[in-house]
């Protein structure tokens, strides 16, 4: 790993050369594209009746004011979005994420768009490979599928960068496993699943977005970063103002900077008129800009080309064998990492060494939950591990905080236990109903302000919110966590830190635009790259929504939740709800 990286930065050097003939060239082509783009700016559509009339004229491009900086960073996107100087350790593991996540290239979008080219669900197929086997499989075994790609006029595609999700599932079995994606860059893909289960076994392939899509999500995040928008009322006696408010803010008129002194987490609103900076008092989110080119929304049709299954070009069930005494497993040469878990009777089971127990009843959640602190931080997905608490444990009582509702923060207690829950929003950006100044917390700062131990249990869920803006915003917002998260497994080694990742969800046209499973994915592989190698576990929300049978939805239903509590309890007590009689404090 060292080596690989020491190579990189070798070439980085030799290229920077290069690199600022590059940036120069680039500026100048900028300059010049946002002349054309306010020509071509097409009048956006509001969406929310609560944005004042006011911000039309905010939104409007100085192209004389934004003025990219010739950065260390190849991409000249987002000019105005300002980022804090990094360390070179940060700045370069931000590089190496980036590129890790980089999708493939593809040619620019036709102009004015059509979609005859693009890919086409209805036309495209996917066939299970006989493999070595000659078409029998055992328990044990991979399962390769191949999946075709053509276009609108049943042309096949020449190039990659559609994304698929791919699933194995038996609904009378409750089993399900997600398949693991390759990306062939020549119009194919596999699919490689792992056989987990005797019997019946069902393919399932869905383009959730053809690569053409991608494109436009990308342009949007770094274009239009401020597509969602956020508000502050300010007030001070009986003067009161409401500006604008975001990560990236256009620099129209003069700021407010509240960027936080202990992280460097940006976050600007429009200065008020009559009232200072100070005198902000709350945020919430203002609404959203849709504004796409023309024709970029046929990209986004819900059963046409967003997240539609792909048919079988012959069958897509097939039966698994038992595992026989002296089988030698076939394994597929072109994937090398495989599932983090199957359902098997609608149960969870963990494959990365994590034994799963089942927590069925309120007694064995509170034993396992005896004596522990559990603070939950994130956005409404880690909430809902709170709400699913305080529903099954009628011991634990949640105090009245008068917090608004949905926004929290939640504190819940089960005195004659000593359990303790707390639950809180993750700092700006959160797309929320109003909540106070006082509220909006960074969770690297509150980790700072845990004492940890080994009954203290640390939840985290940060994705859901960060799906507008460049990559960047959210690479560095881990940096933060992990770094508090260092900071507390050092104070407090026996602390338990679970996180939970993001998962699919239902996509309508909007929802796509601001918050796409294809970001969530890019968010997600972050994450594991970034906490790879800490003793913090992960609670994979991704497969477990992929997996299940049930829609896919950003709030994933009782029955998925329940078995991301189960994966958490376990964590907690891993002994698991049998050996009620053992110490409480062992874990
Ligand atoms: C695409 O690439 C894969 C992997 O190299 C290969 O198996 C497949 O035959 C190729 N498909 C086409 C249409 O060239
Ligand atoms: C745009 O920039 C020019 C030059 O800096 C400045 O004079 C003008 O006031 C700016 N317009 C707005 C709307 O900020
Ligand atoms: C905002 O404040 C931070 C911290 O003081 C500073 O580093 C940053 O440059 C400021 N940003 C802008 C755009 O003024
Ligand atoms: C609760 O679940 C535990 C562990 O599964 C079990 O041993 C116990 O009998 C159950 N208690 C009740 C009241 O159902």
């Amino acid at each position: 790993m060292t080596a690989i990286m020491k190579a990189r930065v070798c070439t980085r050097k030799e290229f920077s050369a290069i690199f600022v003939f590059l940036a120069v060239f680039v500026f100048t082509l900028l300059l010049r594209n946002t002349d054309n783009l306010k020509e071509k700016e097409s009048p956006r559509s509001r969406t929310s009746s609560e944005a004042g009339s006011s911000d039309k004229s905010q939104h409007k491009v100085n192209s004389t004011v934004i003025v990219p900086k010739v950065s260390s960073e190849p991409d000249m996107h987002h000019s105005f979005c300002t980022f804090q100087p990094r360390s070179p350790e940060d700045a370069l593991e931000e590089r190496l994420l980036l590129d890790s996540i980089a999708w493939p290239e593809t040619p620019p979008l036709s102009d004015p768009l059509s979609l005859d080219q693009t890919s086409d669900p209805a036309h495209s197929t996917f066939t299970i490979l006989p493999g070595r086997t000659g078409g029998q499989w055992h328990v044990g075994d991979q399962l390769e599928v191949m999946i075709k790609m053509s276009d609108f006029h049943g042309r096949p595609k020449k190039s990659g960068g559609d994304f698929l999700v791919a699933r194995l599932h038996n609904q009378k079995l409750g089993a399900g496993v997600v398949g693991q994606v390759v990306d062939h860059h020549n119009g194919s893909y596999s699919a490689v699943f792992s056989l987990l289960w005797e019997g019946d076994a069902q393919v399932e392939v869905m383009l959730v977005h053809p690569h053409e899509a991608i494109q436009v999500l990308n342009r949007l995040n770094s274009e239009q970063p401020d597509r969602i928008y956020f508000k502050s009322v300010f007030q001070s006696g009986s003067l009161s103002e409401t500006t604008f408010c975001n990560v990236c803010l256009r620099p129209t008129q003069p700021l407010c900077n509240y960027t936080d002194l202990r992280t460097g987490e940006p976050w600007f609103c429009y200065k008020p008129k009559k009232l200072s900076c100070d005198a902000r008092i709350n945020h919430a989110m203002g609404g959203f800009n849709q504004d796409l080119n023309a024709n970029e929304d046929k990209l986004f049709q819900s059963g046409v080309n967003l997240k539609v299954s792909i048919q079988s070009s012959g069958l897509a069930i097939f039966i698994v064998l038992p595992k026989t005494k002296d089988q030698s497993e076939v394994k597929s040469s072109i994937v090398t990492s495989g599932p983090s878990g199957y359902y098997y009777q609608s149960v969870w089971r963990a494959l990365d060494g994590t034994t799963v127990h089942q927590f069925n009843n309120a007694s064995a959640i509170t034993q396992c939950l005896k004596g522990k602190v559990v603070h939950m931080y994130g956005d409404s997905t880690v909430r809902q591990f709170y709400e699913y608490l305080n529903t099954a444990l009628p011991d634990l009582k949640e105090f009245d905080l008068h917090s608004p509702k949905k926004a929290g923060p939640y504190i819940s207690l089960d005195y004659a236990n000593n359990i303790l829950v707390t639950s809180r929003f993750h700092g700006p950006p959160i797309r929320i109903v109003v909540v106070s100044t006082s509220e909006l917390r960074y969770i690297a700062n509150e980790l700072d302000g845990v004492i940890g131990g080994t009954n203290t249990v640390v939840v985290l869920g940060v994705w859901a919110h960060f799906g507008t803006f460049p990559m960047e915003i959210y690479i560095r917002r881990l940096q933060n966590i992990r770094r508090a998260v260092v900071r507390l497994l050092n104070r407090s080694p026996g602390t338990l830190v679970v996180i939970r990742t993001g998962n699919l969800k239902a996509l309508p046209l909007p929802v796509s635009l601001t918050n796409s499973d294809w970001h969530s994915l890019q968010c997600n592989n972050v994450l594991k790259t970034m906490f790879k190698g800490l003793n913090v576990h992960l609670i994979d929300a991704w497969e477990m929504v992929l997996a299940h049978h049930l829609p896919h939805d950003l709030h994933p239903p009782p029955p998925i939740i329940k078995n991301m509590i189960d994966v958490l309890l376990s964590h907690i007590s891993s002994d698991g709800p049998l050996t009620l009689e053992a110490p409480t404090h062992a874990r």
